[in-house]
C-alpha cells in the first residue's frame, strides 16, 4: 500500500519537484530562535527543497510543515534535521563522556530521551551518532565519538541508533538516526579537520567500518558521507564506498545524505572542474540528497535532461527519502511529533534530567588520587572554587548542545553550594579565562584559596575549543590554567583538579603536582551536580577512558591496539628499538583506565574452555576482590592477541569487560563471553572470518597496560584441539 502511494506519487512528480525531494537547505539562528529565510521558504513553496535542518519547536517546525502540506502541489513533508549528539535540551554528556561509561543502556536510554524530546520539538532526522572511530585527539571531533576503540564503538553505535529510533520509527517518540560521517573522517591527517585519510583496505575493514556496519546492523535509516578522501575519493563521490560496499554488500536501504556543501567542494578537491560534474559524480556514487550545496537543485534536472542522469536513478533516490517520509509516519499525521503542549511536557523533563546527571557521575573518570585526598568530606566548612571552568554554564554543557540552555545548566560551582548546603562557605574566583591569566588573576584567585580548608581547581577547554573545526595542534591545558595550577597547590590545601575537556590532554606536568585528577569531561546540563557528588563522596567516578592520553603531542597516534612490531620499545631510548629518545614509549594514562575511590586486586582469566571449536564460545572469568575500605565497582576488560597469525596482529585488541560492585573486603567473578565472531580479522583473501586455527592470548584486568593472561586455542573443523596452529 505504502509503496503504491510513494509510486503514485513518483508518477506525479515534475522533473523539479523530484530533485527537490533530494535537496536539503539549512535553517539558521536568530536572536527570537531558529528561523527559515525567506528563500529556503519560497524553495520550499515551490518544491524546490524536500527538507531542512536546523529549524526546531514545536509551533515552528508546524508552520513549516503547513507550509509545504497544505501551500505546495504536492503537499509532501519534510524531513526536518537537527544536528542532537548529546541531547536536545536535557543535555547529556558528550559522547566522549558517554563512552567512558562503557554503559550501553545507559547510552541507549540516554538516545531514546534525546530523540523524545527532539521529536516533540517536530525534529524527524538526528544527524547521530558520530561513530568514526577517533585516534588522534587533536582533531576536534574526538568529542563527538565513542573514543579510539572499534570493537566498543560498533557496539555503542548500535546502541543509539536503537535508542534514537526506537521499536518503530512512526512512534512519534522516534526519529531517523543519521550515521556520520562516512567513512574514514576519524582517521583525518594530522588530525586537521576536512583534510583527506590515508586508509588500506585492512585498516577501514578492521578499524574504521565496524561501527558503520553495526548501525545498518541496528537498522539506520541514514547515513551521512564523509568530507574527507579516502584513497583520493572524497566521501560524497565515493561509489566504492556508497554504492560497492554500503548498498551491495552491507544491503543498506536508507538514505544517503552528503555534509554541508559537501557536494560542490569536490571542485575544490580538485576532482570535478564544474558543479555540475560535482553533481554527476556525487549522485552516482550514490548521494541521495545534497545538504546545502544546491548543486542537485542547479544542475540535476539537466542532466537528467540530457541522459547524464537516469530518470530511473532519480526515481529511486526519490522513492527513498519519501519511503522514509513515510515510515517515519509523516504522511499520516504531519503533525505528529510538532506538539507544542507535548514539547511543554518533554523537554527538560525531571527523569530526563536525572538520567543526565546519573550519566555524568558515571563517565567522571578519576586519573589520580595520591593519599586518598579524594573524596573530599561532605562537612567541610570552607571549600573555594578556583579556575575559569568552575561556573562556565555553555562549557558545562559543551559543543553540539542543541537546544541546551546555558543559563540552565548546573555548573561546578552551583552543584557543590547544593551538595554543601547553606552551612558551607563556598568561595569562588577564576583565576583568569581559559586562554589568559594575569598576576593580579593569580593573585585574587590565591586569596580565595589560602582562606579555603579545600581547593576545587576547574580548569580544561572552552565548549568552542572542540567540535567541528575545533582542531588543535597543542593539546595541553591552554593559556596559563597550568601556572595557575601550581600556584594553587604549592598552597598545600588539599586540592582536588577537575578537568572539563573534549579530547586527551597533554598533562604530564598536572600529572605530577596535582594530588587528584577528575576527567569531568563536559558533563552537560546537570554536570556541575555530577561533579560535586563525586567529589564528596556522594557519587563514585565509574568511567574508564575510552581513548589514550598521550604524554606529549609528539606520541600521537597513540592508541592500546597498535601493531606489533620486530623491536618493540621497552624504555626510552633503548637503541635500535621502536622508542623515543626523548619520550617515554608508553602514554599519560593508558584505554581503559580509571580508579576508583576503594582498590581491587584481580586475578589471572580463566577460561572454562580453552579450546574454541567452529560457532563455538567460551567464558573468561575474573576474580576480583575490593581490597580498600569503600565498597565500589571493579571493571574488567577482555583483550585478546595472537600468538602467530598471518598478518601480524595488534598487541591487544578490546573483546569484552564487565563490572561487578564489591563491599570492601568482598569477592565476586565476572564472567564475560568469548566467540569464534571476536577471533575474526580481515583475511588476505578478502573475507571477515576467524583464521584456519590460532592459538590466542587471552588477557583481563582493569586497563590495556595491567593485565594478566592465559592462552585460547581456536581449532578449526575437524581438528584435534592439541593440534593448535
Ligand atoms: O551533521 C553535521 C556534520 O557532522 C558536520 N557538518 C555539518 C553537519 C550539519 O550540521
Amino acid at each position: 500500500d505504502g509503496r503504491k502511494k510513494i509510486d503514485d506519487l513518483i508518477a506525479r512528480m515534475t522533473l523539479e519537484e523530484k530533485v527537490g525531494q533530494l535537496n536539503l537547505l539549512s535553517g539558521h539562528h536568530a536572536t527570537t530562535g531558529p528561523y527559515a529565510r525567506s528563500d529556503v521558504r519560497a524553495a520550499v513553496l515551490k518544491g524546490q527543497a524536500g527538507a531542512l535542518f536546523n529549524v526546531y519547536g514545536a509551533e515552528y517546525t508546524r508552520s513549516l510543515q503547513e507550509m509545504a502540506v497544505t501551500q505546495t502541489r504536492l503537499g509532501i513533508p519534510l524531513l526536518l534535521g537537527f544536528d542532537v549528539l548529546h541531547g536536545y535540551g536535557s543535555i547529556f554528556p558528550v559522547p566522549l563522556a558517554q563512552a567512558a561509561t562503557w554503559d550501553l543502556e545507559a547510552i541507549e536510554q540516554a538516545e531514546r530521551i534525546s530523540a523524545r524530546e527532539a521529536a516533540s520539538a517536530g525534529v524527524n532526522w538526528i544527524y547521530a551518532p558520530m561513530v568514526d572511530v577517533t585516534r588522534d585527539p587533536r582533531w576536534g571531533r574526538v568529542v563527538e565519538g565513542a573514543g579510539e576503540s572499534t570493537w566498543l564503538g560498533a557496539r555503542i553505535a548500535a546502541a543509539r541508533v536503537k535508542g534514537l529510533q526506537g521499536d518503530k520509527l512512526s512512534n512519534p517518540e522516534s526519529v531517523a538516526a543519521c550515521v556520520k560521517h562516512f567513512a574514514g573522517n576519524g582517521a583525518t591527517e594530522a588530525g586537521r579537520d576536512y583534510t583527506a585519510s590515508d586508509l588500506s583496505e585492512r585498516a577501514m575493514r578492521e578499524t574504521q567500518l565496524p561501527p558503520f556496519k553495526a548501525s545498518v546492523d541496528a537498522g539506520a535509516r541514514c547515513f551521512m558521507s564523509a568530507f574527507n578522501a579516502v584513497d583520493g575519493v572524497p566521501g560524497v563521490a565515493n561509489d566504492r564506498l556508497l554504492k560497492d560496499l554500503l548498498r551491495d554488500e552491507w544491503g543498506f536501504r536508507g538514505i544517503v545524505v552528503s555534509d554541508f556543501g559537501a557536494i560542490r567542494e569536490l571542485t575544490v578537491h580538485g576532482v570535478a572542474e564544474t558543479p555540475e560534474e560535482a553533481g554527476r559524480m556525487a549522485f552516482r556514487a550514490g548521494t541521495d540528497m545534497d545538504m546545502e550545496s544546491r548543486t542537485y537543485v542547479e544542475a540535476l534536472p539537466g542532466m537528467v535532461r540530457d541522459g547524464l542522469v537516469l530518470q530511473g536513478e532519480l526515481d529511486n533516490a526519490v522513492r527513498r527519502v519519501l519511503q522514509l517520509k513515510m515510515d517515519l509516519g509523516l504522511f499520516d499525521d504531519p503533525y505528529g511529533r510538532s506538539d507544542a503542549s507535548r514539547e511543554k511536557q518533554t523537554v527538560g523533563r525531571a527523569d530526563h534530567l536525572q538520567a543526565a546527571r546519573v550519566m555524568a557521575e558515571k563517565s567522571l573518570v578519576l586519573l589520580k588520587n595520591a593519599n586518598e585526598t579524594l573524596p573530599f568530606s561532605t562537612s567541610l566548612k570552607r571549600v573555594a572554587v578556583i579556575g575559569p571552568l568552575g561556573d562556565a554554564p555553555a562549557d558545562t554543557l559543551g559543543p553540539w548542545a542543541a537546544n541546551g540552555k546555558p543559563d540552565e545548566a548546573v555548573t561546578l560551582l552551583a552543584g557543590v553550594r547544593t551538595v554543601l548546603g547553606s552551612e558551607a562557605e563556598v568561595s569562588f574566583a577564576t583565576g583568569g579565562t581559559v586562554d589568559r591569566s594575569s598576576p593580579a588573576d593569580i593573585a585574587a584567585a590565591l586569596k580565595v584559596a589560602k582562606a579555603a580548608d579545600a581547593v576545587i581547581l576547574a580548569l580544561g577547554e572552552r565548549a568552542t575549543q572542540s567540535g567541528e573545526a575545533a582542531s588543535r595542534s597543542v593539546i595541553d591545558l591552554p593559556g596559563d590554567q597550568l601556572a595557575l595550577a601550581r600556584a594553587v597547590i604549592a598552597l598545600g590545601r588539599p586540592t582536588a583538579t577537575v578537568l572539563f575537556n573534549g579530547r586527551p590532554l597533554t598533562i604530564e606536568d598536572l600529572d605530577r603536582e596535582a594530588p587528584a585528577i577528575l576527567e569531568a569531561w563536559y558533563p552537560g546540563s546537570e554536570g556541575g551536580l555530577a561533579v560535586a557528588r563525586a567529589l564528596f563522596g556522594l557519587a563514585e567516578p565509574q568511567g574508564r577512558l575510552p581513548i589514550t592520553f598521550p604524554r606529549s603531542v609528539g606520541q600521537i597516534p597513540i592508541y592500546h591496539d597498535a601493531r606489533p612490531t620486530g623491536r618493540p620499545a621497552v624504555e626510552q631510548g633503548r637503541p635500535y628499538t621502536a622508542s623515543y629518545l626523548d619520550q617515554s614509549p608508553d602514554p599519560l594514562y593508558p584505554f581503559g583506565y580509571g580508579l576508583t575511590y576503594t582498590s581491587f586486586a584481580y586475578g589471572p582469566p580463566r577460561l572454562d574452555n580453552p579450546a574454541l571449536g567452529p560457532s563455538g564460545s567460551a567464558t573468561v572469568s575474573v576474580d576480583v576482590m575490593n581490597t580498600g575500605k569503600r565498597s565500589g565497582t571493579a571493571q574488567v576488560q577482555l583483550y585478546i592477541r595472537y600468538k602467530v597469525a598471518r598478518v601480524s596482529r595488534p598487541i591487544r585488541e578490546l573483546k569484552g569487560f564487565g563490572r561487578i560492585t564489591l563491599p570492601p573486603g568482598g569477592v565476586g567473578v565476572v564472567k564475560m563471553p568469548l566467540t569464534e565472531r571476536d577471533l575474526a580479522f580481515w583475511q588476505p583473501d578478502g573475507r571477515f572470518a576467524p583464521p584456519d586455527s590460532a592459538v590466542v592470548e587471552v588477557l583481563a584486568g582493569p586497563d590495556a597496560a595491567t593485565l594478566k593472561s592465559t592462552l585460547l586455542t581456536y581449532r578449526p573443523r575437524g581438528q584435534a584441539a592439541a593440534s593448535g596452529r
